[in-house]
Parts: structure tokens; sequence; C-alpha cells
């Protein structure tokens, strides 16, 4: 057994975010607007992707540090061809002390109707769908492509019937654009075992304009839906040790929804999480401006675990809760971040 890997702040290394592909067939507005984005955008060539194999050796090192969950990302990473092959991989690994490691799946759920069955087939434990709007007209905007929401919200139906459980919905709500939508996603997944997060827009990197006066709170969310929906907090209304969203149920029994609140209430505290993007860099914070090339170790196992190691332990990051303090100034950061489509959000 190795000892616990804990940074500078004490926190320990316990989730892995995998990017396997940084395109997508979206170009939702606060992620990749297509004005950024456009078709000739140098995305990386697949010759810069690491593989499969590279993957594997990389995320065995992290689970022998205390990594017991592992998320699949993108861009959108059913793009990612074969990604069944990856998944059984890591799906055959245990944590020292022998229990299974839970692989998930970030998607925007336009593919997931077809690859639910060979996701799980492959050993997925289960996904979780982007979706912001159940009005067609606003979610084909936001999703910059004309795709319409029927065809997610089949995958949703799909995903749960094999048994890709729980399935959570993520909906990043912007004020004036798709707050009108909170009541009726609510309204739509009360009742079907579907947990709906609502999540604070961030000014996360490679997006253009971002201002505080966009972000809908959680509270302000929250209160909307109680109004309709009477809430119950779970855990006292905190997010449970390393987790990202205050979790409350529907006190009529319709389920649990959950509030992620990155902007007004930062959860960096008891961050516990590490991102590889697609092309080997590792970010001890989605809010890093540069990251640490693993691949030119990760043709052997060699030498790696050592390096995570040395790594995390210096690790103090604290973006967020550095961003609320600086609100009075505007709370706009000063210096470009990573791209989310490269580090996979
Ligand atoms: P669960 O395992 O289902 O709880 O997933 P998750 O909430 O950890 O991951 P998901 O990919 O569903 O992310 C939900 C939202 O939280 C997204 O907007 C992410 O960008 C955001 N998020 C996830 N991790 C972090 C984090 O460490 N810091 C910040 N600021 N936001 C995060
Ligand atoms: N703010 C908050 N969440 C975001 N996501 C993408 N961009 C942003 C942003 N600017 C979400 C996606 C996905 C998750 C991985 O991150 O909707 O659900
Ligand atoms: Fe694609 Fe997800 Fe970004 Fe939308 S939020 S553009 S679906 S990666
Ligand atoms: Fe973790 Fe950075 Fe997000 Fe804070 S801002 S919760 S340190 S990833």
């Amino acid at each position: 057994h190795s000892e616990p890997c804990v940074d500078m702040l004490g926190r320990p290394l316990t989730d892995l975010r995998i990017s396997v592909i940084d395109q997508c067939n979206f170009r939702c507005t606060y992620c990749m607007p297509a004005e950024l984005y456009p078709s000739d955008y140098p995305f990386l060539p697949s010759s810069e992707r690491l593989s499969f194999a590279q993957i594997e050796t990389m995320a065995r090192a992290f689970v022998r540090l205390g990594v017991n969950k592992i998320r699949i990302t993108g861009g959108e990473p059913l793009l990612r061809k074969n990604l069944e092959q990856l998944i059984e991989r890591l799906a055959r690994f245990t944590t020292p002390d022998g229990r299974a490691v839970s692989i998930a799946l970030t998607t925007n759920g336009s593919l997931l109707a077809a690859k639910a069955r060979s996701l799980k087939d492959a050993g997925l434990d289960r996904v979780t769908v982007s979706l912001d709007s159940l009005d067609n007209g606003i979610f084909q905007c936001m999703n910059g492509v004309d795709f319409p929401v029927e065809k997610v919200l089949h995958g949703i139906e799909v995903a749960q019937a094999v048994g890709l459980n729980p399935v959570k919905v993520n909906m990043v709500v912007q004020k004036g654009v798709n707050d009108s939508q909170i009541v009726p996603l609510a309204r739509r997944f009360r009742h079907t075992g579907v947990i709906l997060r609502l999540i604070e827009f961030m000014d996360v990197g490679g997006i253009g304009a971002w201002s505080r006066t966009h972000v809908v709170t959680s509270e302000a969310a929250r209160a909307l839906i109680a109004a309709e929906f009477p809430l119950v907090p779970l855990a006292e209304g905190k997010p449970v040790l390393h987790e990202t969203a205050s979790r409350y149920r529907y006190r009529d029994g319709g389920g649990e929804v959950g509030f992620i609140s990155s902007v007004s209430q930062p959860f960096c505290g008891d961050c516990s999480r590490v991102r590889v993007s697609s092309d080997g860099k590792l970010f001890t914070c989605l809010f890093a401006q540069d990251g640490l090339d693993l691949r030119p170790q990760l043709d052997s196992a060699q030498g790696l675990e050592t390096l995570l190691r040395q790594h995390w332990q210096r690790r103090g990051d604290r973006y967020s809760e550095v961003r609320g303090a600086l609100a009075q100034l505007g709370g706009r950061k000063q210096y470009p971040t990573v791209r989310m489509s490269l580090v996979g959000g």
C-alpha cells in the first residue's frame, strides 16, 4: 500500500477526469462559440492524442495514488473512435483496497442512443448528459448547430433503459438565455430517476465574454424550483466531501436535484480532482494556465507514480475561491486559462 497523496492544502487525490478528444459536434455558446471555433479551428490532430495504452498507463498510476472515480470527457467523448475499448481497459481497475473504480462519462447526448448499450457492455457505470433547455428553439440556439432536443431526450431514455444509472443531466444556466427552462427541466425529470443539476455559468477558458451579471445563482435557481416543487436539503444542502453539487430532494418523493455553485459558493476547499487533456497534459485546476506534459513518461510506468505524487503534493490551486475574493474588483480573471474543451470541464 502506498501512503495517501495529499496536496499543500491537505486535499487528497480521488477523482481523475480524462479528456479523450478536444473536438465537439456542438458549438455551445458558453463553451465553444461558433465564431471562435470555425470548422477550420486547429483542433489537435489525432496523432497528438494519447493512445488508449498511454491513457491506461496514466490512469493506473493515478489509481495507485488514491483515485477511485474516473470520468471520461471531451470535447464530446463519443466522437473518439472505439471508445468502448478504452472503457473496457479502465473498468478492470480496482483500488489498492480492492474496490472497483467507478467509470463515468459526460456527453452532450447526441450519439448516446446509438452507443449506450455498447458503453454499458464495455463496463461504463453511468453517464451525465448536458442539456440546457427543453424548449427546442432555445436548445438549438444554445448548441449552435440546430441539434434537436428530442434526440437528446431519447438518448437519456436509452441510457436509463440499459442501466447507466443514475443518469444525471447538467444544465448550465445563463440569465436571459435559458433561465426560463429551469422549472420545465425540473418538471420533466421529476419522478423519472434522472438527477437534474443546475450549474452556475463559469468564466472558463476558451470563451469570449463572461460577466457575473449572466450568472443565475444556485440560490435563485433553487427558489424558482422550490416555489413550484418544495425541496428538502440532503446533507444540510452542502456538497458532500469531494462533490460538486449541493443535493436536494423533492418533498413529494419526486427524486433528487442538485445545484453546482462554482461562482457563488466555490468548493475548492475539498477539491480532489485532477484533469488530463487529450494531448496528455496534467492540470490540477480547471482554471490552470499550463499543464504538465505527461507524454514523455507514458511509455513505461517507471517513475510515473513518483512524478504524479510530487506534482500533486505541490498543488495549491483554489481559483474559484480567489475569484470570489476578487468579486469586488469585477471578478474577472486577469490571464487566459486552459480551454474548457481541451480539459473537459
Ligand atoms: P458527478 O460525479 O456526477 O458528481 O460529476 P461532476 O459534477 O464531478 O462532473 P460533471 O462533468 O458533471 O461537471 C459538472 C459541472 O461542474 C461542470 O460545469 C463542470 O465544469 C463543473 N466542475 C466539475 N469539477 C469542477 C471543479 O473542480 N471546479 C469547478 N470550478 N467546476 C467543476
Ligand atoms: N460554465 C459552467 N459549466 C460549463 N460547462 C461547459 N462550459 C461551462 C461553463 N462556461 C459544462 C458542460 C458539461 C460540463 C462538463 O461542463 O455543460 O455539462
Ligand atoms: Fe460540446 Fe459540451 Fe462544449 Fe457544448 S459544452 S460545445 S457539448 S463540449
Ligand atoms: Fe478545484 Fe480549481 Fe475548481 Fe477550485 S477552481 S474546485 S481548485 S478545479
